[in-house]
């Protein structure tokens, strides 16, 4: 008989969390030969040029202003009023789409995603995403007794692969009648890929396809952490999500993480859109109930800042000015580690907006390995290298590609 105390589904690896356990690394070898002399592309934080986290004042001047007791209390369950309010907002900017919305607060991204797939699944159910996806879409899977399905995320073109969804979203919906879909999109973790516009109509068009027959329930979960660093335009998007048929329900996972940067004040919400009004009121009471009996309630000094920082229109102007000088840095970095790849002759995965580009090989972990011997730290995912262009500097992207190549050639030939 087993010897494990927790029960059988709570039994996993013994491992510690390898994109932390890298960081550490990199960590240490700052300390012993110098922070200019080592490139670390590890954590999906925004650093400047000289390794410091970049922290907006906007935000932190703010929270610090707020009275004690607004930040001591506990928040309502679904979030406070004013917050849920405000985040729809500035989710969606001039593109809010026709029909009912409605807000849930939640701690980050993550607790809406995890919402999202515990409450839009049946157990054992099988949802789908593209094969370069967030890893706690796998481990919420895992946890939840969930299957993940993923298909190839790109065709031979370099563009979203709209036949792979097509196949995989076709037999799942067929055999289950009901099926998540995930998209983190745009600026996409790991890949930097933005679905255009044309490609979410080719998409949609499979979708309403599938709910002509209104047995089928069909939820699309958009993953949207990096909205923030991608250019306005890219939330165009969402104007497509309004009148859909009732068995579309779409759901968005927004976070404070990235575009306030306040990772640690664990902050976003969900945000469900329908053409019918009581199926948006069963999302905000569905996911009220997770709320309470996950984590009760968040972050209320964190939802204070996200309202005041709209509703005040000074404040509103400083935050912004913020974030577009830091999404503006973060294109240059990313231009030169793109263009200095194409000097040397180093693929990467079609990058459009965010805080990575990856590098598509084999033997990611080896080659990982080598790029440490010249203090180059990336995260080596299933099928590629993650390079982090939000923790390195303009000058460090630039020389990159051609220590990657280097690697990837010797390790692969
Ligand atoms: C793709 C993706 N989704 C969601 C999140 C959620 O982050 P948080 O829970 O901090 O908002 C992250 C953070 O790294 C992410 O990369």
């Amino acid at each position: 008989m087993s010897k494990s105390m927790v029960g059988s589904h709570a039994v996993w690896p013994h491992e510690d969390d390898p994109i932390f356990g890298l960081a550490k690394r990199a960590g240490e070898a700052k300390e012993k030969f110098g922070k200019e002399k080592v490139i670390d592309s590890t954590l999906g934080s925004l650093v400047d040029d000289d390794g410091n986290l970049i922290c907006f004042d906007s935000v932190y001047d703010e929270l610090k202003n707020l009275p004690n007791s607004e930040i001591a209390a506990y928040a309502q369950v679904a979030g406070q009023g004013d917050f849920l309010e405000s985040v729809i907002e500035v989710l969606f900017k001039e593109y809010k789409p026709e029909g009912h919305i409605r807000a849930v607060a939640t701690p980050g991204g993550t607790g809406a995603v995890r919402h999202g797939i515990w409450n839009y699944t049946e157990p054992g159910d099988t949802f789908i995403v593209g094969d370069w996806y967030w890893s706690p879409y796998q481990t919420m899977a895992d946890e939840f007794e969930r299957k993940l399905k993923i298909y190839p995320f790109f065709n031979e073109k370099g563009g979203y692969n709209v036949e792979a969804f097509k196949e995989n979203f076709n037999s799942i919906i067929d055999s289950q009648k009901r099926v998540l879909t995930i998209f983190n999109t745009p600026a996409n973790n790991p890949t930097g890929y933005s679905i255009s516009d044309e490609e979410w109509d080719e998409i949609l068009e499979i979708i309403k396809e599938k709910a002509k027959d209104k047995e089928n329930k069909i939820t699309i979960l958009l993953d949207v952490a990096y909205i923030d660093y991608a250019g306005n335009d890219r939330r165009s998007f969402f104007k497509k999500f309004g009148n859909l048929p009732d068995n579309i329900f779409v759901m968005i996972a927004f976070s404070m993480s990235k575009g306030y940067t306040m990772y640690g004040m664990r902050s976003g919400a969900a945000i469900g859109i329908s053409s019918n009004e009581s199926i948006a009121d069963e999302f905000y009471y569905s996911l009220s109930h997770a709320n309470r009996s996950n984590w009760s309630n968040g972050v209320r000094g964190a939802m204070k800042v996200l309202t005041n920082l709209y509703r005040d229109k000074d404040k509103k102007a400083k935050y912004e000015a913020e974030l577009e000088s830091i999404r503006k840095l973060l294109v240059d970095r990313a231009k030169a580690f793109v263009d200095a790849s194409k000097e040397v002759g180093l693929v990467t995965l079609p990058y459009r907006d965010g805080f990575f580009v990856t590098i598509p090989c084999e033997n990611s972990k080896d080659v990982s390995e080598e790029l440490i011997k010249d203090n180059l730290f990336a995260v080596p995912l299933k099928k590629g290298l993650r390079f982090a262009v939000c923790a390195v500097s303009k000058e460090k992207c630039a020389k990159s590609p051609a220590l990657i190549k280097k690697a990837l050639d010797k390790i692969n030939g």
